[in-house]
């Protein structure tokens, strides 16, 4: 049989675009991939040797397919009118101002594609949604396109919601747990997502591919990011327990993922989750409740959100108690700024949050990140320069060189491996380690001298556990 779909155009070269063209690319040597953003920056870093995100494997894999069969390019209309398929997955913040503001998404951009698809385009075509939109987003593009098609045009409009997590894009992509593809329930709509599936189907085993409505395609991806977000909240909240009675968040978590019916995944009790998804997505989910009327609903998911600020700030409050009420001119590093473990990004990073509290609080920063860029902190920061508090290293002893306190923020695996006794002898004393991810060995600080403390355990507990141990070895 024919192939139902030879050239996809995808509109939107970030981290949902970029990574899910590339894996399509890798997967469907048969089909011409196109992605295209209006951003010509953006562009160029893709066809250059550094990619504008990082994300890991994926350079092997742009540089595999890239001048083959994967494209990126700023000349929209072309690509568009070729494609037979055309993705979109361009941002959807969060609105600003107006009806929604801070809530809402700001679909604008995801109408000005739709505009433009109808046009440039003067042939039918699969147009699927895959930035995450409030529910019922399909319906507004299909309103958009049938406004404006040329005659003897039509379009099938799908929901193919994208699960990838940043940092484990690659395997999320070419293994995903499902894919989902929402369409219209008509004959016209049934083709239109045989033709989507046909093209997963180069590498996704079919009984991974759920078909539905648009609408509970749609809903499906806002619920997952709430559960998620969720669940994390909810350990977050039995953190705070644990701080004030003497129970351990990491004993409590274990003893809870083991129930199958919970799992143990996404139970590691945090600082406070960040990213570009879960805060909005949430925010989205709240507004369309109380949009109708469900406003019991609203404000279960709303607490989910507040819980994360609740947890975010009372980590920055901890450190300030800790060192004796006051940072004002103490010297802090943090390391990891970004929102999660191999990525650059730091779209609503929790380390924002704290930088910014440990600042009001008059302290001076020593930031490191692996691979966070400089100016994307100074940004996050509202620092013009370098010169009001905040100092980014490149090198992990420099920044700790001198302080009286190091701050971690973000999961990377090389913070564990680090020595930090070489920090603690170039630090002040007493010297503070605060553990926002858990990923320290706590009693082996608490040995070189370092006052330690982490989320979910009594401050000053991994002192008396050691203290336990050391009893218990007699
Ligand atoms: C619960 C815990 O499951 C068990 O581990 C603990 O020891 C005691 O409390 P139980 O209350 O006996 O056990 O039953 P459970 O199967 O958990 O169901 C509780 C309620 O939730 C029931 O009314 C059940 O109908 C309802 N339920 C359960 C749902 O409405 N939806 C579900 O998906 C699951
Ligand atoms: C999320 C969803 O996982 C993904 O399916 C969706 O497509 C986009 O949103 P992402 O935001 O990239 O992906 O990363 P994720 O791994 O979900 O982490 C989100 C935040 O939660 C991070 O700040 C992370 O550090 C934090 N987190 C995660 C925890 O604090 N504890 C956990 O147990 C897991
Ligand atoms: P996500 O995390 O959802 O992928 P990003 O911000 O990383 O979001 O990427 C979205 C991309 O979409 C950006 O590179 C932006 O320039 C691009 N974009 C937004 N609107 C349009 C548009 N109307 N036409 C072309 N590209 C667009």
């Amino acid at each position: 049989a024919e192939a139902p779909i030879r050239k996809i155009c995808c509109i939107g070269a970030g981290y949902v675009g970029g990574p899910t063209c590339s894996i399509l690319a890798l997967k469907c040597p048969d089909i011409q991939v196109t992605v295209v953003d209006r951003n010509e920056l953006r562009i160029n870093q893709w066809n250059s040797e550094k990619l504008p995100i990082f994300e890991p494997g994926l350079e092997e894999i742009v540089k595999q397919c890239r001048g083959k069969n994967l494209f990126f390019s700023t000349d929209m209309v072309p690509a568009l009118k070729e494609a037979d398929l055309i993705f979109i997955s361009v941002n959807t913040p969060t609105k600003t101002f107006g009806l929604g503001k801070g809530r809402a998404a700001d679909l604008k951009f995801v109408e000005s594609c739709a505009r433009l698809i109808a046009e440039v385009c003067d042939r039918s075509k699969i147009i699927v949604e895959k930035s995450t939109v409030p529910v019922r987003s399909a319906a507004s593009i299909v309103n958009v396109l049938k406004a404006n098609t040329k005659p003897g045009v039509s379009y099938q409009v799908l929901s193919n919601p994208e699960f990838l997590a940043e940092g484990t894009a690659v395997n999320d992509l070419t293994n995903p747990d499902r894919v989902l593809i929402g369409g219209e329930e008509s004959d016209e709509g049934r083709k239109a997502i045989d033709a989507l599936s046909w093209v997963y189907h180069h590498w996704v085993p079919a009984e991974k591919i759920i078909k539905m409505n648009t609408w509970s395609s749609e809903l499906s991806k806002l619920a997952a990011n709430a559960f998620l977000a969720q669940r994390i909240s909810s350990i977050n909240a039995i953190s705070a327990v644990c701080e004030a009675t003497g129970a351990d968040v990491s004993e409590v978590a274990k003893a809870i993922g083991l129930d199958s019916r919970l799992g143990p995944k996404f139970l590691q009790a945090s600082v406070g989750w960040g990213g570009s998804c879960f805060q909005k997505d949430i925010l989205n989910l709240v507004y369309i409740s109380e949009s109708l009327n469900l406003t019991s609903v609203a404000a279960y998911w709303q607490q989910v959100i507040d819980m994360n600020e609740y947890q975010k700030s009372r980590f920055g409050q901890r450190i300030v108690q800790a060192m004796f009420n006051t940072i004002t001119d103490k010297h802090i590093a943090i390391l990891g700024f970004a929102f999660k473990k191999n990525t650059g990004d730091t779209r609503e990073s929790p380390a924002i949050y704290v930088a910014k509290h440990l600042l009001e609080e008059g302290a001076c920063l020593h930031i490191f990140d692996p691979k966070v860029e400089r100016a994307q902190i100074l940004l996050d920061l509202d620092q013009s320069d370098e010169k009001t508090g905040v100092t980014i290293h490149e090198d992990p002893y420099e920044a700790a060189k001198g302080t009286h306190a190091l701050v971690i923020c973000t999961e990377w695996d090389q913070f564990s491996t680090y020595d930090y006794q070489r920090m603690y002898d170039s630090m002040l004393k007493p010297a503070f380690v605060f553990d926002g991810r858990k990923i320290l060995n706590h009693s082996a600080l608490s040995e070189i001298g370092f006052h330690v403390e982490t989320i979910g355990k009594r401050p000053g507990e991994s002192f008396q556990a050691q203290n336990w141990g050391g009893a218990n070895n007699v």
